[in-house]
């Protein structure tokens, strides 16, 4: 300090600045095409391509179109997919999410055989299913939990059978990573991964997903099961928990508002980490591009490039097709 070796004018940072190559050489985060998940809805039908009012280039797809879209999906090299689904008939039980020709199951057979080299993630969780659109069964306005579990253990099972190459539960309901994980093996699919919702939180960004995939609740709210914004620590306590359930990568949504949490949980596993960059945060982004105020593509490289940086290994993106089409110039 003070003989001049260590500040500046010796020291200068813009040295390694000074060139798009030298830019390049100290880069520390990279975003990278394998990095990516690209979420999609899936709804009953034929030549179904609705698109979702809130969410720009985003539709929801009946299965024909959705082999259509995986075209070009494929094409530019995004390694996988997590499907949702917009049935059109709900229930109390969730039995269409259940049954083995069910829409994702269908879904998936279609996809698998099309494209086998594709990893086709699927959404296992109720709140679509269910007439009241919570995450859980219900009784009176309790959501409960481990009457909830073996309902999410057999459609877990039924994707399996289906052909899913992986599990993706976003229901936040307690031991719900246990008891699909029990039930995969106890079915022969021991080797069907699990990607684990650890840290959900009870979110405003998740408005235009509602619009998109027809889920919103109809009585209160999701705060008993998914998590106080104002939580960190529990986020990481989250995780950890699944982890010992033995969930295969842990997930934290949202995304951009919660990169503490992203940055926490990275420290504590060795597990891959997955990060949802939720519909919110993509269409603030759109709305805000759309009346001129900032440009789509380079904020949305930003911000993608951030959520790596906090220490997410994997990145589920309604952007994805455009981030790929950026990376691969
Ligand atoms: C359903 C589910 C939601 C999202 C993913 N799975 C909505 C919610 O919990 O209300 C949100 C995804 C997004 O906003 O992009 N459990």
């Amino acid at each position: 300090m003070g003989n001049g070796q260590t500040q500046f004018p010796t020291v200068r940072p813009r040295r390694l600045r000074a060139s798009p190559a030298l830019r390049r050489m100290v880069r520390e985060s990279q975003l990278h095409v394998d990095d990516l998940i690209y979420p999609l809805f899936v709804t009953a039908g034929e030549g179904v391509r609705n698109p979702v009012a809130s969410m720009p280039e985003v539709y929801q797809f009946s299965v024909d179109e959705v082999l259509n879209e995986l075209e070009e999906v494929t094409e530019l090299g995004i390694p996988a997919i997590d499907l949702f689904g917009v049935p059109l008939e709900k229930d109390l039980e969730g039995r269409h999410a259940v049954a083995d020709d069910g829409l994702i199951q269908r879904a998936v057979k279609a996809i698998k055989e099309k494209f086998p080299e594709l990893v086709v993630m699927t959404d296992v969780c109720l709140c679509e299913w269910l007439s009241h659109g919570h995450c859980g069964l219900v009784r009176g306005e309790t959501i409960l939990n481990d009457e909830t579990l073996p309902v999410l253990a057999r459609m877990a099972v039924s994707h399996a059978r289906a052909g899913a190459d992986m599990i993706s539960p976003s229901d936040m309901m307690d031991g719900r990573v246990q008891a699909i994980r029990s039930a995969l093996d106890g079915a022969g699919f021991s080797n069907v991964p699990i990607m684990a919702y650890s840290a959900k939180y009870a979110s405003g960004f998740y408005g235009p997903f509602r619009d998109a995939a027809q889920g919103a609740p109809q009585f209160g709210d999701r705060s008993t099961y998914q998590m106080d914004p104002a939580n960190a620590r529990e986020g990481v306590r989250e995780a950890l928990l699944d982890v010992a359930e033995a969930a295969d990568i842990v997930m934290i949504k949202p995304a951009l508002a919660y990169l503490d949490v992203i940055w926490q949980v990275r420290q504590r596993t060795l597990l891959p980490v997955a990060a949802y960059n939720v519909s919110g945060e993509y269409s603030m982004i759109w709305a805000a591009a759309n009346n001129g105020w900032l440009e789509l593509e380079r904020v949305m490289m930003e911000c993608l490039t951030s959520i790596k940086r906090a220490g997410a290994d994997l990145i589920l993106s309604y952007f994805s097709k455009r981030v790929a089409r950026v990376l691969n110039g």
